[in-house]
């Protein structure tokens, strides 16, 4: 027996005090499907599917669809009805917890019973708006990463170990680009994300961002610029590179992606390292949105750039792992995709300054089931444009500007790893007013990109590859509901 437990037992001041606490229930620590399966499983089903009380993965709500009013329904219960309240038992924490997992189980049944799109090769998939065939570039990459274009039609592709490859007509060259930057090839982190500076024609600027190792085995993401001759990346300059101190030993949320505002800014986004806290930090890089001059000069306006201690180059922050940048063609806004935990992935509409949450808020739990935090939002920080929960586990994301799907013309193409799907969502207003899955299965969508030539290209892995969509001319557009179509 502890001190600690004697103690309680043999003072009658600490006893009372502990059943004080008692009434206020702590948030458990134990997995949220054990928690369903010893308090609610009895009357709800094993799977859900009901029994003494209703089926929680139908889409069909007695007491309200919204997360809030499912939330209720457990803290409250319905007495009368037969459904018990566990306020009592179970912390804020733990019935939010149990609300992703309703949420999941639902998902996973809904994605069960849907038709989704695994296009094959040389199979025509019908979508809303348009048909297309995922018609593959090239094979024999190992984890590409990012994709871009050079302006004389070659593709440039990184693969996460530290190589930067070239593709000349569909042909994968087998020499990767050589002199570029080291990279800590551990976890997540690697060769990341590759950009072409828009007039790249006359400038010749190429921008990397890896993971640089740092001492003592840590990491952090940093930029460079460089231009190829001759199969060599030279002229490298250093953009970006946190002092050596604030460098993490964690193997995971390096972000990262760059975008250009087209007026000589370079935006790009690093993750928060496996440190939650540090992405409410202005003092670390980590977990943070920046902005920069094409040259790696900080901005007088940005943010931040005059508060004592602050990380000068910070845009936004409270971003846990933003995978995906991009800039609206036509408003010139930044949106952004952010990998979230178990639950909680989120799209952003990125503003100078603000604060976008994490880890305070989240519509996410821990990856082992434990709740995090009951609280969605707060005062002062952003909500996402939408969040995905349960999650995909979005990657990258980018605007469709080709003329090939005309109809598909400005909206954003979102990427999944897990769920293994090419999201098209229509914006207006600042708003998503729409969801489309346009196919699933057919590997973890790593990277999408608008191309010049109007394909939409994505980077594969497991199976690696990089394939690109075509215009299926002959197979006219579904009409009514279509296949995969989802709520935004
Ligand atoms: C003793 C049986 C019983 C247990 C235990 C129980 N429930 Fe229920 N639950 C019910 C019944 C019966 C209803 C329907 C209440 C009504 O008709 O208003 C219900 C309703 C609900 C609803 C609202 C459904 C709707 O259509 O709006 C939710 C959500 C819910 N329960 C979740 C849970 C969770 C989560 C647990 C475990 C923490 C749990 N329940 C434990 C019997 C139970």
């Amino acid at each position: 027996m502890s001190n600690a437990f004697r103690l309680t037992l043999t003072c009658g001041l600490f006893v009372s005090a502990s059943l004080a606490q008692a009434q206020a229930p702590q948030p458990s620590r134990r997995d949220v499907a054990d928690t369903y399966a010893s308090l609610c499983a009895n009357c709800h089903g094993p799977k859900l599917q009901g029994a003494l009380g209703p089926n929680l993965v139908d889409d069909t709500w007695k007491s309200g669809a919204d997360d809030e009013s499912i939330a209720r329904s457990i803290r409250e219960g319905q007495l009368a009805a037969g459904m018990p309240a566990f306020s009592g038992s179970l912390s804020p924490q733990d019935i939010r917890a149990l609300v992703i997992y309703i949420r999941e189980q639902g998902e996973e049944r809904r994605s069960q019973a849907t038709p989704f799109a695994k296009p094959a090769a040389d199979k025509a998939v019908r979508s809303e708006l348009h048909a297309f065939k995922l018609e593959t570039v090239t094979e024999g990459l190992d984890t590409p990463w990012s994709v871009a274009f050079l302006p004389d039609g070659r593709m440039l592709v990184t693969e996460k170990a530290g190589r930067l490859r070239v593709v000349e007509k569909g042909r994968l060259l087998p020499e990767p680009i050589a002199g570029t930057p080291d990279v800590w090839s551990k976890g997540q982190g690697g060769l990341l994300d590759v950009a072409v500076h828009p007039d790249s024609a006359k400038n010749g600027w190429i921008y990397l961002s890896y993971s640089d190792p740092g001492a003592n085995d840590s990491a952090m993401t940093a930029i460079v610029r460089g231009k190829l001759r001759e199969g060599r990346f030279v002229e490298q300059q250093t953009l970006f590179r946190a002092p050596a101190e604030l460098y993490r030993t964690a193997g995971v949320h390096f972000g990262s992606r760059f975008v250009f505002d087209g007026k000589g800014h370079l935006f790009f986004s690093i993750g928060e390292r496996g440190h939650k806290e540090d992405a409410q930090d202005l003092s670390r890089p980590n977990g943070k949105v920046h902005r920069i001059h094409e040259d790696g000069r900080i901005p007088k306006d940005n943010p931040f750039a005059g508060r004592e201690g602050a990380v000068a180059s910070i845009w936004s922050y409270g971003n846990r792992n933003p995978q995906g940048l991009a800039r609206h063609p036509v408003t010139g806004e930044l949106w952004e995709t952010e990998h979230g935990p178990r639950g909680g992935d989120e799209l952003n509409r990125i503003e100078p300054g603000r604060n976008y949450g994490w880890p305070v808020i989240t519509y996410g739990m821990n990856y082992d089931g434990t709740p995090m935090t009951d609280r969605t939002a707060q005062e002062g920080m952003q909500q996402p444009v939408v969040h995905w929960t349960p999650s995909i586990a979005v990657s990258a994301a980018d605007f469709y500007t080709g003329s090939r799907f005309p109809q598909w013309k400005n909206d954003l193409f979102v990427g999944a790893l897990a769920q293994q799907e090419v999201r098209r969502l229509r914006i207006e207003g600042g708003k998503v007013v729409q969801q489309e899955v346009l196919f699933k299965d057919v590997g973890r969508v790593r990277d999408v990109v608008s191309g010049p030539d109007g394909y939409l290209y994505i980077a594969f892995n497991d199976p690696d590859r990089i394939a690109r969509l075509v215009p299926a001319p002959a197979v006219k557009p579904a009409s009514g509901k279509a296949q995969g179509a989802a709520k935004p």
